[in-house]
């Protein structure tokens, strides 16, 4: 439930009806911001899950259904061991610190992605997180960790095709498809939002994100405040969304 009035989010600027059910962020930048600061990327990483409380506080608050958040990508294995033990890291001391928070904030963690890879210290903390938060009825915040929009699909089509089987059917359906994404039953995305000016969705929620906006700002990540989120909500509302009808049919 959102905690803004409908009076105080028109005091944003926004119209509660006309915001997103469903946000997907890539928080990208955290090693250009920390570079131009002259920090270790490790600060700037460290920066970036800073700005995670405002953000998810700001979702909740609005009664936004779904946040989703890149947090790391099967790609990001690439990286250098240092910097994925510090991203392990953070991630285990960011559940362990604002776990009894999100809690309070009725909100709902699931992770999305194959986190079963990580060492038991990442995967222990993530999944009391997740059982912790079980019956929350907030914003279902999803945490994308080891992800990939290519595999995600793939792993729904085998699973919708062993149900396809077992029930006797030679074709799987969409909705059986999207039955078995990671974000299944959630609403389809909204608005994506990728910091930093980069434009790629880098195998992001690519089926979830059919009929969404898109939003590039200029910001690297750790300086993406509750006001530029703000501002994107205001930029999403002022577009028109169709969904490939006519303009007022949609
Ligand atoms: C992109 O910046 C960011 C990441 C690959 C990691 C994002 C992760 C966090 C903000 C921490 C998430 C942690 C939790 C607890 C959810 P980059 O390193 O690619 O930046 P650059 O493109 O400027 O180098």
């Amino acid at each position: 439930m959102a905690n803004y009035s409908e009076e105080e989010i028109r005091a944003f600027g926004l119209v509660k009806e006309a915001l997103p059910k469903h946000v997907a962020v890539i928080m990208d930048g955290n090693g250009r911001w920390a570079k131009a600061k002259k920090l270790s990327r490790s600060a700037g990483h460290r920066a970036g899950v800073d700005r995670l409380r405002g953000i998810i506080r700001l979702s909740s608050d609005l009664g936004i259904t779904s946040l989703t958040l890149y947090a790391f990508s099967t790609e990001n294995w690439k990286r250098p061991s240092d910097e994925v033990g510090t991203l392990m890291a953070l991630l285990i001391e960011y559940f362990t610190k604002e776990i009894d928070e999100l809690f309070a904030n009725n909100v709902r963690i699931r992770i999305i992605g194959a986190y079963e890879e990580f060492a038991p210290t990442v995967r222990n903390v993530i999944e009391r997180a997740m059982k912790r938060t079980e019956n929350n009825t907030g914003l279902n915040l999803n945490i994308a960790l080891n992800y990939g929009s290519r595999a995600e699909i793939l792993r729904a089509a085998n699973l919708a095709m062993r149900q396809a089987i077992a029930q006797g059917k030679s074709e799987i359906t969409a909705d059986m498809l999207e039955q078995n994404l990671y974000t299944a039953g959630q609403p389809e995305v909204d608005l994506v939002i990728r910091t930093s000016g980069e434009q790629r969705f880098s195998n992001f929620l690519l089926y979830q994100i059919s009929y969404a906006e898109f939003l590039f700002p200029k910001e690297y990540w750790p300086d993406f405040s509750d006001e530029a989120f703000i501002d994107a909500l205001r930029v999403y509302q002022s577009r028109s969304r169709r969904f490939g009808g006519l303009e007022g049919n949609a």
